[in-house]
């Protein structure tokens, strides 16, 4: 009877301590308003439909991502601060960035993703279900992904890509940013050593750009480190039978459309000598 009572007593003191966990009250999800600003990466999107970035996806910066990400995701600020970086290269503004911005094709955002259609031929930043469908049906019979299917997504996109978009990208950048960011979703959602992520997360968080909290999922315990998803990275590529389409790697370096920070005088020399000498 006692103990009846001090459970009943208990009830509302755990429901508010309940009420300010990750995922509920401040930080609870809110799908954005059409006036907010969204892009191409579900993860930061994510962080924005939470509150823990601007909820209008503005006013981003290196810090505010890379403080966010290690709160929420436990990414080593030291595996972020390169992409982070370029992400400001999107922005007019001297020191922010919104989440549209990084739809710039060429600094970050490359061809044949894993959510959304390519610059050349669609909408290079808002989830579109039927690219999204070859993740979502991969690794049929088991209810996680892995390496495995991992490459073998990439692979099924690249080869869509390639059918499809005749002003195709696909570099050595292009596939070290795509093995990149496979390597994230099974990192945080699943385990950064196996490379084994549940579906249900990845698919939630994917599609609804909602931190699956309700459905169990829980910040890794253990900060995802540079050696750890590096290992990650180079495992998926390894499994996706990556092959470059051609061309000289090239990052934009603003909005309007000339800067570009490219290889493509080296890379050229390089061609014409290995044509001239047969290699
Ligand atoms: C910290 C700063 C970050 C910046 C500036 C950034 C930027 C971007 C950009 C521009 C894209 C588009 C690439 C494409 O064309 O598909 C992207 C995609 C992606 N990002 Fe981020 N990102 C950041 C952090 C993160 C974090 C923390 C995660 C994981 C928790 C993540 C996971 C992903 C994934 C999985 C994609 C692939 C989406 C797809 O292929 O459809 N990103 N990110
Ligand atoms: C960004 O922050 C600055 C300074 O805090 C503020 O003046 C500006 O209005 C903000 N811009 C947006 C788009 O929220
Ligand atoms: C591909 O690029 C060329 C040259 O930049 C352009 O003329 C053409 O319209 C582009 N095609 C597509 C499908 O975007
Ligand atoms: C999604 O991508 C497919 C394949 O590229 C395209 O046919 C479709 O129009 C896109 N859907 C939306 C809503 O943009
Ligand atoms: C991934 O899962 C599939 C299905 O269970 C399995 O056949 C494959 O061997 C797994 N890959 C790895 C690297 O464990
Ligand atoms: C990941 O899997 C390894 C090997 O099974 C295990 O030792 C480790 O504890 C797991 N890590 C997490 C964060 O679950």
């Amino acid at each position: 009877m006692h103990f009846i009572s001090s459970l009943l007593l208990l009830g509302p003191a755990f429901a508010l301590s309940v009420a300010v966990c990750p995922g509920q009250a401040k930080y609870g999800f809110i799908p954005p308003k059409p006036t907010d600003s969204r892009g191409p990466c579900p993860a930061l999107n994510a962080l924005s439909n939470h509150g823990y970035l601007p909820r209008n996806g503005q006013n981003l910066t290196i810090r505010s991502v890379l403080q966010a990400s290690t709160d929420v995701y436990n990414i080593d600020p030291a595996v972020l601060i390169g992409v982070a970086k370029l992400g400001l290269l999107t922005s007019n503004e001297p020191d922010s960035f919104t989440l549209e911005d990084l739809k710039l094709h060429g600094t970050i955002e490359f061809d044949a993703s894993l959510s959304r259609a390519d610059f050349a031929t669609g909408d290079n930043f808002h989830f579109n279900e039927t690219i999204f469908s070859t993740l979502a049906n991969a690794n049929p019979g088991v209810d996680y992904y892995n390496v495995t299917s991992a490459g073998q997504v990439q692979f099924e996109r690249l080869a869509d890509s390639e059918r499809t978009n005749p002003n195709i990208t696909n570099t050595d950048k292009e596939i070290g940013f795509r093995s990149f960011t496979s390597a994230l979703y099974l990192a945080v959602f699943g385990n950064v050593t196996t490379g084994v992520a549940p579906k249900n997360f990845v698919q939630i968080w994917f599609s609804e750009e909602r931190l699956p909290f309700a459905e169990g999922w829980q910040r890794p315990a253990c900060a995802l480190d540079g050696a750890s998803v590096t290992a990650l990275t180079g495992a998926v590529q390894a499994a996706s039978n990556w092959k470059t389409s051609g061309g000289c790697p090239y990052v934009r370096t603003g909005p309007s459309a000339a800067p570009t920070l490219d290889s493509q005088a080296i890379c050229k020399q390089l061609e014409s000598v290995s044509s001239l000498t047969g290699n």
